[in-house]
């Protein structure tokens, strides 16, 4: 398994999105200066470029080990955090399945929601718990309040001493509530880099504990992003590819992306672009509004719309080339396509709705990924983060930062009665 297919990469299709080969080449010098300014390490927060090839060994073994120590110690671990800090591990280990010799993997904090923590904490509450809070900055509400609510139910049930034993803490090396209590605590802690924002930080220990706790092979992964930051030249860089069609496809009036998958184990891929897309893109009036839809589930409900609606947008399609499962319909439940395989009922809609949405005149991105492996996960994320830095840049915004997010927050507080 673990060679299989590394010679076929991640590749990239434009044959129906409407643009050609001169099109993206107008974009290349702007393009090529971006990636000399990526390379160059000068830019603030792009310290996700290197990340896959400069990781640090030791680092990876004390993330593996911890993640041993967690799978040994505990039939629930619960990952707390949100936005960048929670929806990278979510969606490598949707996409890719809890290995069941460990524990089952559960989320706190992505919401405020009484009823939803309650109900976690209800599940929970019989079985062997471990927590990892994950907040760069320490200070997020929502992770902030699961955390201290996840972890008196740990104190409760445990005592302080062995409570602590069983907290993990993913956070900045110095600054920050969290950083504090670890050091005080002694919780077993890891870095999120300081030059690495909470979207792009899946390949560091932010993703890379719970998805390794998962039992996932977090090797393979940094081995697959390694193997997409390979392409240097203008010719080869898929990701900058890419990046031209976007804004070329929203210069003709195309401002949403649809980002779509008929499988729904990338569920919370696609809406990992949504915020990698939206929080770096969406800022000074400007940016592709990025949306997501799972096929052939959202036909039935957006198919409409796609086929004869306002036509403001253009879709990036997902497609795994060879799914690992399947099921043959029985032959005698009187169905038409008794003793058909499912997959070959799946790829027949994907090529069914290719077909009727050129005819409506919608430009398709293909993305085609060879499976769904740990090693093609590391690809998706680098090749979209590289897109998305690229996209960004020809846009004329910061891809890093995300000062919109703030003024949620401040209003929030201010209802609340607390000094932010
Ligand atoms: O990408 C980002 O920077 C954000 O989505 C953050 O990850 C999110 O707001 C959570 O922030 P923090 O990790 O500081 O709790």
């Amino acid at each position: 398994m673990k060679d299989k297919n590394k010679s076929k990469n991640l590749r990239i299709n434009l044959a129906d999105s409407a643009l050609s080969w001169n099109n993206i080449e107008e974009k290349k010098s702007d393009l090529v200066k971006i990636k000399q300014l990526l390379l160059s390490g000068e830019a603030s927060f792009t310290g996700w470029v290197d990340l896959p090839e400069s990781f640090d060994k030791e680092e990876i073994e004390r993330i593996k080990s911890t993640a041993e120590e967690i799978r040994a110690k505990c039939d629930a671990f619960v990952v707390i955090g949100i936005g960048g800090s929670y929806l990278g591990a979510r969606a490598a280990i949707e996409m890719l399945g809890e290995n069941s010799t460990g524990p089952k993997i559960y989320y706190a904090g992505q919401n405020i929601s009484a009823a939803y923590h309650l109900e976690l904490i209800e599940e929970i509450k019989e079985k062997e718990v471990c927590i990892c809070i994950i907040s760069k900055s320490g200070t997020t509400t929502e992770s902030a309040v699961a955390f201290a609510i996840l972890k008196d139910f740990l104190i409760r049930k445990y005592g302080e001493t062995e409570a602590n034993r069983r907290i993990f803490a993913i956070t900045d090396k110095d600054k920050g509530v969290i950083r504090e209590e670890a050091r005080r605590r002694g919780y077993v802690s890891f870095v999120v880099p300081d030059d690495i924002g909470g979207r792009y930080s899946v390949l560091s220990a932010v993703g890379l504990l719970p998805i390794a706790v998962a039992g996932i092979d977090i090797e393979m992964m940094l081995d697959g992003a390694r193997e997409i930051a390979k392409n240097n030249s203008f010719e080869s860089d898929i990701a900058a590819h890419y990046a031209a069609a976007r804004i070329l496809l929203f210069d003709i009036g195309k401002h949403i992306e649809i980002f779509e998958s008929y499988e729904p184990r990338l569920f919370y891929f696609l809406e990992w672009l949504k915020q990698l897309f939206g929080e770096s893109e969406g800022k000074e009036g400007k940016g592709v509004f990025p949306a997501s839809l799972q096929f052939s589930t959202d036909l039935h409900s957006m198919g409409q719309f796609l086929q004869e609606g306002h036509q403001i947008f253009f879709e990036t399609v997902i497609n795994i080339e060879n799914p690992q499962s399947d099921i043959i319909v029985p032959r005698n439940a009187g169905q038409a396509l008794g003793g058909a395989s499912m997959n070959d009922i799946n790829r027949a809609a994907f090529l069914g709705v290719m077909e009727a949405h050129r005819k409506a005149g919608i430009p398709i991105i293909t993305i085609d990924i060879p499976e769904l492996t740990s090693y093609y996960f590391g690809q998706m994320v680098y090749f979209f983060e590289c897109a998305c830095a690229f996209s960004g840049y020809l846009f004329g915004v910061n891809p890093f930062d995300q000062p919109g997010v703030e003024a949620y927050k401040s209003e929030m507080l201010k209802v609340l009665g607390v000094k932010g």
